[in-house]
């Protein structure tokens, strides 16, 4: 039996130890928002956070996260309330398809929340892992980019007008 928690709850999982984690997370635990595009450890859709760094999760048997700390999209806000990399994503328009989002947005959080710079160039270095096909990266950069400065100031000023639309 293998122990692991996913956002924030102690699941199970019981059968092949070398099944694919994206699978077990969509197909065991339900958790649908993982998408898988490659399936090679090329395009980065699968990106979920172990232990707080993105890793690709069509290239991992569960066995190897056995008692890790895992985070997937699902982990973010809801559509009534997003929290601000989700609601930047919606502002400057940094989905289109969608097929990449959940990758890139997992990996965006692990910058966000670190404390990663609002340096476009610096971005673009760290989502250059994650593949998009539809937005020319551009409008997923300004997504970053506001997700940073929104975050700082949220930091700063807890009962900003940021937090007041719900916001993380
Ligand atoms: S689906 Fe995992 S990297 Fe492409
Ligand atoms: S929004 Fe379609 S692949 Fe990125």
């Amino acid at each position: 039996m293998i122990s692991i928690e996913v956002n924030g709850e102690k699941r199970t999982f019981k059968g092949f130890p070398f099944k694919r984690l994206i699978d077990v997370l969509r197909q065991d635990f339900g958790l649908m928002g993982t998408k898988e595009g490659c399936g090679e450890g090329e395009c980065g859709a699968c990106t979920v956070l172990v232990n707080g760094e993105p890793v690709n999760s069509c290239l991992i048997p569960v066995c190897q996260v056995e008692g890790t700390r895992i985070e997937t999209v699902e982990s973010l806000g809801r559509p009534a309330s997003p929290n601000v990399l989700q609601k930047a994503f919606l502002e400057k328009g940094g989905s289109q398809c969608g097929i990449c989002t959940p990758g890139m947005l997992m990996t965006a959080w692990a910058w966000v929340r670190g404390g990663g710079s609002d340096k476009p160039q610096a971005i673009r270095n760290v989502l250059a892992g994650n593949l998009c096909r539809c937005t020319g990266y551009q409008h997923i950069v300004n997504a970053v980019v506001q997700a940073v400065r929104d975050r700082k100031k949220i930091i700063r000023n807890p009962k900003s007008t940021i937090q007041n639309r719900k916001s993380k």
